[in-house]
């Protein structure tokens, strides 16, 4: 067993707080917003068809999108009210439950390598601290040899940047690109967000 990752710790202390996720983000896509800026960057990284992680994948967002433009998506998440959302609204991509510092797809009769593995939307932050190394190390191992992964979250939320680089170095991955946005502007010292694209080191 692993540490309770902070986004379960935050459903223990309130119940209601995934049905709250999951009510927000299906408001958002009644509204129209747009919610696939991340997936796009991630479906100009590979041709159609290509094998996608979606890790920490919520109800669905991102993998969902990129399903339905062709990629082969397994998306995994911890929280089962999300998996189970991901499944009636974005019916195709296999939705499994693990924790990400547990990742095992093998296990699940997923043997295949990943060309890429996409984590947006904060999921580096609502991992616990002591689970972070580990879940990048997981990304590792899921990784085909030229396979890359990108990973977005805010700076200031409790992960620095030179820590993720170091835990990057650790995991045995390499930073091949460092963008405050997932629509590709350059990360500085003062950006709020990190948008790293990683590769076998
Ligand atoms: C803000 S949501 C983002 C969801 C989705 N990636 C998106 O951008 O729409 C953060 C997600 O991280 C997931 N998460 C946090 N810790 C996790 C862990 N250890 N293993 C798997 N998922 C985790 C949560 O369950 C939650 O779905």
């Amino acid at each position: 067993m692993v540490e309770q990752s902070i986004w379960m710790q935050k459903v223990a202390a309130d119940p209601g707080h995934s049905s709250w996720y999951i009510n927000r983000m299906r408001g958002l896509a009644e509204a129209g917003t747009d919610l696939a800026g991340e997936a796009r960057m991630i479906d100009a990284m590979a041709e159609r068809g290509s094998r996608v992680l979606d890790a920490g994948c919520g109800p669905g967002r991102v993998g969902g999108w990129l399903a339905s433009v062709g990629h082969d998506v397994v998306g995994v998440d911890v929280d089962p009210a999300l998996i189970e959302a991901a499944k009636e609204d974005h019916p195709g991509p296999r939705w499994v439950v693990g924790d990400l510092a547990e990742l095992d797809l093998a296990a699940h009769g997923i043997t295949e390598p990943f060309d890429l593995i996409v984590c947006a939307g904060n999921v580096m932050t609502f991992l616990a601290p002591s689970t972070r190394g580990a879940v990048l190390k997981r990304f590792r191992e899921h990784l085909s040899p030229e396979g890359r992964v990108a990973v977005g979250f805010g700076t200031g939320r409790g992960y620095e940047p030179d820590e993720f680089f170091a835990d990057v170095e650790k995991a045995g991955l390499r930073t091949d690109l460092a963008l405050s946005t997932w629509d590709l502007r350059p990360f500085r010292e003062d950006s709020d967000f990190l948008v790293a694209v990683l590769s076998a080191g």
